[in-house]
């Protein structure tokens, strides 16, 4: 990594702007697909404090927790299960207000409120890991949350 990592202040714009520019870097000076997703869940979860931040990757036909950064977490999502399992399915990312609204979800714990789940495609247009982030609020994520961090998981995709 070329430089300390840096929390922006300001708004969300202003923090998601600064953490793309950072994950660029290290997308840059690493190739492990481990050590990437470990300090991009790390980035992203300290440059927010959320609840939960992390990856399940596609293994088989299951989600297989990856790094992240939060309580544990359950270690494998069936395909359509759950709000990692249906992003997979749907082939889309989604944000959910209320956990407790969405059918099927999946509660690793009871104190994450709202969700956001984005499908990372690699470059032959397969989902290979999902990005998962729970908040322990409600609302925490909308359209700005699901643009930037789909930009993070097009340039994550590009080289996991
Ligand atoms: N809530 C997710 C399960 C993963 S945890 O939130 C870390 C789901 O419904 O798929």
């Amino acid at each position: 990594m070329a430089e300390v990592f840096k929390v922006a202040s300001g708004t969300k714009e202003d923090k998601y702007a600064l953490l793309y520019k950072q994950i660029a870097e290290v997308v840059k000076y690493e190739s492990d697909n481990i050590a990437l997703m470990a300090n991009v869940a790390s980035m992203i979860h300290h440059t927010f404090n959320f609840w939960w931040t992390g990856f399940y990757r596609v293994i088989g036909d299951e989600l297989v927790l990856a790094p992240f950064q939060g309580p544990m977490a359950c270690s494998r999502i069936a395909y359509g299960k759950g709000v990692c399992g249906t992003a997979w399915h749907r082939g889309e990312s989604i944000v959910v207000e209320d956990v407790e609204q969405f059918p099927g979800h999946i509660a690793c714990s009871s104190l994450s409120r709202s969700e956001i789940v984005v499908p990372i495609y690699n470059k032959d247009n397969d989902i290979i890991a999902v990005l998962d982030i729970d908040s322990e609020h409600l609302a925490t994520f909308d359209d700005i949350d699901r643009l930037y961090l789909e930009q993070i998981a097009t340039l994550l995709g590009s080289v996991l």
